[in-house]
């Protein structure tokens, strides 16, 4: 069309729009900040405000609804400018939280909004998660069906985790739970699992080892880390594991399994209260604000195993929370044990003497991963367990000093050999045909020493062997044992 022409047809086109055009009415509330401090804000002004509407501050800053007064709006921070005092304005966003989510997200370390922490520039993708969303119907879900492996011995064989549970880690300060989940995040390589670790209010020395700990493993190439450090606003702190859900949640319906580590709840627990009683709600038991099992089980519903008609995916989480000298019926350990499929509990005494990861099986308990578990490597474990329970009850009679009868001394010495084998390394993640190999071993009492070298000796060999041999999972008990006697007796010979 020629210039001339194009120019006319525009402007009839806008005397047209002219001729039709009425004013409307645009009311757009405006409030003001009453008050500022401490994470959180009170505002005046916005009367059709809703729980979780975003509030956008006229200097920059962002703030998210969290309590409804008759006359005021208490908020908590999401972004804190300098510039926000008392009077600033403040508008409705109109939207609730949500986060970009996608591949873009594997190998990097995000704040809960999405925004880079690593020096690098922001992933961008077209999809976006709502950070919260109603967990998956039940008609969405299938029985947990497939292990997840971590690697670790005592967990693989005596508390086995499935895809889609939610196993909770819970011990005193400082007795390994986070190795364990970085355990179970470094075994995913290679096995398509999309991981989520998310940090709540860690101080920056253990974020920054967490970071390292999983590079140097090559598990950031599969994992995304969510941070929102001791030192973040207690919103975002708040957000964090909501952030984590929501990533997950994203791979999750695209049919692939997932693993989330929150690390850890009873931090997050703390944070949600403080937020809570500056916003002067109503303190219940322990000062928690009565809904914090509801935050809790709302997020650790999400987690599940979706069936083939949701496209198969699944989400298992390892929530972690600490617990105040070994005490489990506080009032958070409680809650998160209730809603959990399970837990994994480590005992002071036992990482003191030396048996780490210090997993108190006795305590431990795991609802569901049996179900999920290779059937050949449950029938092996079950012996196992009974011999080491037993043990641990005629351990306390042998202190005593008192004669044994033979059989009693075998079944002491048969315990002392599981001990010896249950203990392992951080970071030495081990295959799922080495766990069936040492078990078959155990239980055709090939280990016949309890000394410790004797136990490494013969772990070591099955180290060396199991992973150049053709034999699987299925492949059976006599095939299996024949191999392993087989390298015994080489060894033995040689
Ligand atoms: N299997 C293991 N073998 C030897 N040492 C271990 C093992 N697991 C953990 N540790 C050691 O125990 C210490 C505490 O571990 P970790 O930080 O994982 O515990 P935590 O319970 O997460 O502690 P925090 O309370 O600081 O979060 C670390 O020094 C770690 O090296
Ligand atoms: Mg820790």
């Amino acid at each position: 069309m020629p210039v001339n022409e194009r120019n006319t047809s525009l402007l009839d086109r806008r005397a047209q729009w002219l001729e039709h055009y009425q004013p409307r009415l645009h009311v757009q509330e405006r409030g003001s900040v009453v008050s500022v401090g401490d994470g959180i804000t009170w505002i005046s002004g916005l009367p059709s405000a809703a729980m979780e509407d975003v509030l956008l501050f006229e200097e920059g800053s962002r703030a998210m609804v969290f309590d409804l007064n008759k006359d005021r709006v208490g908020a908590i921070l999401l972004y804190e400018s300098p510039d926000l005092t008392a009077g600033t304005a403040v508008r409705l966003a109109r939207h609730r939280l949500g986060i970009a989510a996608g591949d873009v997200f594997l190998g990097r370390v995000v704040d809960p909004l999405g925004n880079p922490l690593d020096d690098r520039p922001r992933p961008v993708s077209q999809s976006r998660q709502s950070l919260e969303a109603p967990s998956p119907p039940i008609v969405a879900r299938e029985f947990v069906h497939q292990p997840l492996y971590t690697g670790i011995k005592i967990i693989d064989t005596l508390v086995p985790i499935g895809k889609g549970q939610c196993q909770l880690i819970i011990g005193d300060e400082g007795l390994g739970r986070s190795s364990i989940a970085i355990d179970a995040v470094v075994n995913q390589r290679g096995k398509d699992v999309c991981c989520v670790y998310v940090l709540i209010g860690q101080k920056r020395s253990a974020v920054i080892n967490t970071i390292a700990t999983l590079r140097q493993q090559g598990a950031l190439e599969y994992t995304v880390i969510v941070v929102a450090e001791a030192s973040a606003l207690p919103g975002l702190q708040y957000l964090a594991p909501f952030a984590g859900c929501a990533l997950a949640e994203y791979w999750m319906a695209q049919g692939r399994d997932t693993l989330i580590v929150y690390d850890d709840l009873a931090t997050h627990a703390r944070t949600y209260r403080e937020l809570s009683l500056l916003l002067r709600r109503p303190p219940g038991r322990e000062a928690y604000p009565g809904d914090i099992f509801f935050v809790h089980s709302r997020l650790l519903e999400r987690s599940t195993c979706l069936n083939a008609d949701h496209g198969g995916g699944s989400m298992t989480a390892l929530p972690i929370v600490e617990t105040q000298q070994g005490e489990i019926a506080a009032y958070i350990p409680t809650n998160l044990i209730s809603i959990t499929d399970g837990q994994l509990y480590l005992d002071k005494g036992l990482f003191v003497s030396g048996f780490r990861p210090a997993i108190d099986i006795a305590r431990s308990v795991s609802r569901i991963g049996g179900k999920a578990q290779h059937p050949n490597i449950r029938a092996e474990a079950g012996t196992m367990k009974m011999d080491y329970l037993q043990f641990l009850e005629l351990e306390v009679f042998s202190r005593f000093g008192q004669r044994l009868e033979a059989s009693m001394e075998a079944r002491i010495r048969r315990g002392r050999i599981i001990r010896e084998i249950l203990k392992q390394e951080r970071l030495s993640s081990l295959s799922a045909e080495f766990q069936y190999a040492w078990l078959l071993a155990f239980n055709e009492d090939l280990f016949q020493d309890d000394a410790p070298d004797a136990v490494t000796g013969l772990l070591a060999l099955l180290q060396k062997k199991v992973p150049g041999t053709h034999l699987t999972l299925d492949s059976g008990r006599q095939l299996w044992l024949q191999a392993i006697k087989g390298w015994l007796e080489d060894e033995r010979g040689g």
